[in-house]
Order: structure tokens, then C-alpha cells, then sequence
């Protein structure tokens, strides 16, 4: 399995329109809209590609994706610990999508591909700033998830769930 940006995975519309992860906005938005976020720089995609399992052209099958673009939290709602000494607004990055193919699900790439974003914003955040993670998630299942790896949920935006990019510096991953 590989993790490639969108841009070098160069991923063909079979490839694309091979993947089914439950939710079909997800599904949809690789198939139609990744492309066209990553050209105009509004977001950068990543993706977890099978090198074993073929798509019907040939190509590495995709096991997951998700997406990253800058980002900003207002301090009133932030918890405490991550408000504290911030800037109004709180530089943030923010995963938009993120989703792992059904055939692939339950086997740990989620917890794999998830690690792998919050290094990746933690990279970015050295770059241009940004203290935290912010993910909206789609449902309160997928807010479980995000709340499992120890993703604190706003205390004003329900479906809101942030990660301190600080914190994940300094262990170097997720806490468990
Ligand atoms: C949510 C999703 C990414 C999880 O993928 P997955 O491959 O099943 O997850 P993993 O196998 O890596 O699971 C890792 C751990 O998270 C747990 N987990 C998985 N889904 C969970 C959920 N909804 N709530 C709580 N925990 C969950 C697993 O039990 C597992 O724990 P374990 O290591 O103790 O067994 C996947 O189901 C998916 O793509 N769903 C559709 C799209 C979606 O909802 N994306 C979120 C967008 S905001």
C-alpha cells in the first residue's frame, strides 16, 4: 500500500469511480470534484493506494483518501486548552474528507490513513501556522471515530471535532 497526493497518483476515472465507502458524497466528490480542488489549490488530496489489487484498468485500486486545506477556528469555540493564548481567529488546518473503500474497512487503515493526515498537518502548520485540526464530520458515527483517536468536540459546533497539532508533535502520531 502507498500514500500519493492526488497530483502524482495522477488517478484515472476508472480508478476514481471505483470507490464506495458508504457514503456517497464522499464516493462522489473523488470522482468529480478532487481534481479540480487540488488544480485551484482549495484543497490537497491524499491517497491510499492498493500496489496488490487492480482496478479494471489496470491501475492500483484506491483503499482510502482524504483531503486537507487551510482553515480557521474562532477562539469562543474552541476548548480552553487549545483557545488558550491563541490569536482570534485560531490558525487551524482542516481535513475536509476522509474515507476508506468498504472493501477495505475494518481491517486498521482508517487508524493508518489518519496518522498519516495528522503528520501531514502538522508539516503544513509548520509552514503557514496552524495549531489544530478541524474536521467536520458527516455523522455522529464518523464523530465517534475522530473522538476515539482523541478528537475533543467543539463546545458550540456539534458535528465540529478539533485535534491539537501541538500535541501530536510531541508524541509524534496519535495517543493510542
Ligand atoms: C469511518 C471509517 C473511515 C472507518 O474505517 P475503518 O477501516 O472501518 O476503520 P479501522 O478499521 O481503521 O478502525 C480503526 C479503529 O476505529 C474503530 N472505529 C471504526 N469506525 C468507528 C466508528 N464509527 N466509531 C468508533 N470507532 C470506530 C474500529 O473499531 C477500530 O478500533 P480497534 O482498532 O479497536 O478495532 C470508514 O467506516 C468510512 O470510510 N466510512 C464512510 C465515510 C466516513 O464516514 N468518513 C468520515 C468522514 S467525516
Amino acid at each position: 500500500v502507498q500514500l500519493l497526493r492526488f497530483d502524482r497518483a495522477a488517478p484515472s476515472k476508472v480508478q476514481r469511480n471505483g470507490f464506495r465507502c458508504g457514503e456517497p458524497s464522499l464516493d462522489r466528490w473523488l470522482a468529480t470534484q478532487a481534481r479540480q480542488s487540488m488544480e485551484s489549490r482549495d484543497a490537497v488530496t491524499y491517497l491510499l493506494l492498493d500496489a496488490d489489487v487492480m482496478a479494471e484498468d489496470d491501475r492500483p485500486r484506491i483503499v482510502g483518501y482524504y483531503c486537507l486545506s487551510s482553515g480557521e477556528v474562532q477562539r469562543a469555540d474552541a476548548p480552553a486548552a487549545l483557545a488558550d493564548r491563541a490569536p482570534d481567529p485560531i490558525p487551524a488546518a482542516r481535513m475536509g474528507r476522509f474515507a476508506i473503500d468498504e472493501r477495505y474497512q475494518g481491517r486498521g487503515w482508517a487508524a493508518e490513513l489518519l496518522r498519516e493526515a495528522l503528520l501531514a498537518a502538522v508539516a503544513a502548520g509548520k509552514v503557514i501556522g496552524a495549531r489544530v485540526l478541524l474536521v467536520d464530520a458527516i455523522s455522529a458515527d464518523a464523530r465517534a471515530f475522530y473522538e476515539r483517536y482523541g478528537f475533543v468536540r467543539s463546545p458550540i459546533h456539534p458535528m465540529q471535532v478539533l485535534y491539537d497539532l501541538r500535541v501530536v508533535e510531541a508524541s509524534a502520531g496519535l495517543d493510542r
